[in-house]
């Protein structure tokens, strides 16, 4: 069995981030998104992945390489749009051959891993196996209607009238008679090849499409919001560990990770928290939720349920919250007042804020 991973895509939503570097890299946790997904691959005992990659193919292959951190073996398959999610079948055909195969969106999160479903699947080898969750507003979701005995017998995209709050996730298990059906559909209105449209093509020709209702958290990474909540999941189940330097005047509560390389100076962090190497906190107060990637540099400032990329500096400005940093960006003061800041920045921005 292979794997076929998405990581190429346009990123719209999470723009500007997404004008300089790719989604599935933005770090949760000071991990990137993407390397989730590829360790939870590994975990169900996959290791052969082609990785669908578009304009930031050069950046996705410096991170991954050839894949043998991870245990796997990383082929690179260049899109040269984001046509869609069955457009990325379609041109994996070769690749894949006639093996059955995982397909897993690169900026998608799931906690618990993927080996229950992958063991299920090896099985009873139906046609395809989808992946459900609950939600309370599928509207923004794809959607599927399901009979009493649990077949799928309908999907639909972003339906203003969802049949189910049964949502989609971002990972598919597909025997080779997807090929067929990739092939066989039509781009959507938004000049897309729709996965949803290749599986109910399945449906409509009678395959066998079943589906398992995921139990833990999932997550589409595509925006802010989504992105913030994910990093807070994860720091949630993070142990406490100071490989850094941390003075007698600072204080450290709870889950905080200081990492080897990083120090903290006559600053309070509130965890979970997590400070990358090279960063130094000095002065400041860092509350619950964050994530501080490596090379930073935080003074005289608060910042609480927030993500920071490397080589970003945060300098004086009062408190941030709910913010999305991206890489080389700074934050400055300049005279005068707000009493609250909100940000989502983008690479090499710079910020003057009157605090
Ligand atoms: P999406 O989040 O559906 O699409 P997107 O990346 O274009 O984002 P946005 O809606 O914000 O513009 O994509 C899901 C995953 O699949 C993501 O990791 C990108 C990847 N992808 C491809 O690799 N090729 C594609 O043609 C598409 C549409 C997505």
């Amino acid at each position: 069995m292979k794997a076929l991973v998405l990581a190429g895509g346009a990123g719209t939503r999470l723009r500007p981030i997404t004008h300089t570097s790719a989604k599935q890299l933005v770090p949760v946790a000071n991990k990137a998104v993407l390397f989730y997904g590829l360790e939870s691959l590994a975990e169900a005992g996959i290791t052969d992945v082609g990785m669908i990659v578009g304009d930031t193919a050069a950046e996705i292959e410096e991170a991954v390489g050839d894949g043998s951190e991870f245990g796997l073996k990383v082929t690179y398959i260049p899109q040269d749009k984001p046509l869609g999610l069955a457009h990325a079948v379609l041109i994996a055909r070769d690749y894949l051959g006639d093996d059955d195969f995982v397909m897993y969106l690169g900026d998608n999160f799931i906690v618990g891993g993927i080996t229950g479903l992958v063991e299920e699947f090896r099985r009873n080898r139906p046609d395809a196996q989808i992946l459900l969750t609950r939600v309370a507003d599928p509207r923004a979701f794809g959607v599927a209607e399901l009979d009493a005995s649990g077949q799928v017998i309908g999907l639909e995209e972003k339906p203003d009238r969802p049949k189910s709050d049964l949502a989609l996730v971002g990972v598919y298990l597909f025997t080779p008679v997807i090929h067929e059906a990739v092939r066989a559909i039509e781009p959507s209105w938004r000049g897309e090849l729709e996965i949803t449209h290749a599986i109910q093509h399945l449906i409509d020709t009678r395959a066998d499409v079943r589906s398992t209702v995921i139990q833990g958290y999932w997550k589409d990474t595509g925006n802010v919001g989504d992105m913030l909540e994910v990093n807070r999941t994860v720091l949630e189940g993070l142990p406490r560990r100071i490989d850094g330097d941390v003075d007698d005047a600072s204080e450290t509560i709870g889950r905080v990770v200081v990492e080897a390389g990083a120090r903290v100076v006559n600053s309070r962090i509130v965890g979970p928290v997590v400070i990358g190497s090279g960063t130094v906190v000095d002065n400041s107060y860092v509350g619950p939720f964050t994530s501080i990637a490596e090379n930073c540099r935080i003074t005289d400032s608060e910042l609480e349920f927030s993500i920071v990329l490397r080589d970003s500096s945060i300098l004086g400005v009062g408190r941030i919250e709910a913010s999305l940093i991206g890489r080389h960006v700074e934050v400055t003061p300049a005279p005068s007042v707000p009493s609250a800041h909100r940000f989502v920045l983008g690479d090499h921005s710079k910020v003057q804020i009157h605090s």
